[in-house]
């Protein structure tokens, strides 16, 4: 059995590590693909220190978005064929992580394109918030479906945190940096978009979608002032990409009553019946079965979609050392040390 590199968790709460592993085989729709770039996702170090019920078995390889070169399909896969560049989110199994040189894929959840890791978390999270029938999301037509384009035009939106990769897709997954969010909610329309974020992002927001930035280091009792310069349109749509307990509850009292905010981590906020607003919790995978139809109909769009610049990739910065980079990278992200970019990891340059 040919065997690869990866990097595991040996068992809970423990300490990274190198390790060899078999090379799997696709199932009748899957692919193989030979992992070019792997992104890395605070889940990654969240997982190691606080646990997660969905990882059952150890040793376990994280990673959730990667891209790569398709080696091997699976015998009813006709999207996809050996050697095409392709991007993918990863999930919680050894056969589908990504911090490894092979990993498995659905193939109707892979785009085309090369170089594009930093896609994936931070898009299918913004989707899922902005698109995804409650509770995950706010349940909007997307915009690559009929009369979706531009159908919110008289509908504000608050984004808060939206320089993270979540924020920026508005986050189609999590290689996905800057915000995915900001980009998916400006093919559908919203205006203003206004979004909290440090003031030296504020170019690159605003080349994204984002209308107005907010300084995000300005006390959150300040937030609705803030937003009050901008609009008097009362806001009922606030998406949390930062998710503390304290920004989820600034964003939930900025709403007026019937309004609802999406949050990206387990809501914590303080809720009173009779404020008459929803709170919605999305998850940023489509590969549970009944996520997978909606997640095949965005992934058909996708390459279209980078091809002709509609959605752009985040910026990224490459770690030293392939898989080995990754523990250093997860530290500077679990002490906010990165600010509007993915860390990617090369599995092949690992020493
Ligand atoms: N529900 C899901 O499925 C899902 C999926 C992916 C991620 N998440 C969660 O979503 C959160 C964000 O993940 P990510 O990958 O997008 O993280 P990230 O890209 O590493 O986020 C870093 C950014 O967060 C911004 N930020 C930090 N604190 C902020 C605050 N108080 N106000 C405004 N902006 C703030 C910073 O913006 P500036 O540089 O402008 O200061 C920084 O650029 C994490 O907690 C993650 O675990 C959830």
């Amino acid at each position: 059995m040919p065997t690869q590199t990866a990097l595991w968790l040996p068992k809970e709460f423990g300490q990274y590590e190198l390790a060899t592993r078999d090379i799997g085989k696709p199932g009748p729709d899957e692919v193989l693909v030979k992992l070019m770039a792997t992104a890395v996702n605070p889940l990654d170090w969240k997982i190691q220190e606080i646990g997660y019920f969905m990882i059952k078995d150890y040793p376990a390889v994280l990673g959730f978005e990667g891209a790569g070169i398709v080696e091997d399909v699976g015998e009813n896969v006709i999207e996809h064929v050996k050697g095409d560049e392709v991007f993918f989110s990863g999930f919680m199994t050894n056969r589908h992580s990504t911090f490894q040189q092979y990993v498995i894929v659905l193939a109707v959840h892979a785009a085309k394109a090369y170089q594009a890791a930093s896609i994936p978390v931070g898009l299918a999270t913004a989707v899922d918030a902005l698109y995804s029938p409650k509770p995950h999301g706010f349940a909007f037509t997307p915009p690559w479906e009929e009369g979706g384009r531009g159908k919110y035009k008289d509908r504000s939106i608050v984004v808060l945190g939206g320089a993270s990769a979540v924020g920026q897709f508005g986050k189609l997954s999590n290689e996905l940096a800057p915000s995915f969010f900001i980009q998916v909610a400006r093919l559908s329309g919203f205006s203003p978009i206004i979004t909290t974020a440090s003031l030296h992002n504020t170019t690159l927001l605003t080349s994204l979608g984002a209308t107005h930035v907010v300084d995000r280091h300005l006390p959150l009792s300040s937030l609705a002032q803030e937003v009050a310069k901008v609009t008097s349109t009362p806001t009922n749509l606030v998406f949390d990409a930062v998710a503390t307990s304290e920004t989820q509850q600034a964003g939930y009292d900025l709403l007026v009553s019937g309004g609802q905010i999406a949050v990206a981590l387990p809501p914590t906020i303080q809720t009173k019946l009779e404020d008459d607003k929803q709170v919605l919790k999305m998850w940023g995978s489509f590969y549970p079965p009944e996520k997978r139809e909606f997640g095949t109909r965005m992934y058909s769009q996708l390459t279209r979609m980078f091809a002709e610049a509609e959605l752009v990739p985040l910026p990224v910065e490459v770690l030293p050392d392939g898989l080995n980079g990754i523990v250093a990278g997860l530290e500077r992200l679990k002490n906010n040390l990165i600010s509007g970019k993915k860390l990617i990891a090369h599995p092949w340059d690992t020493a």
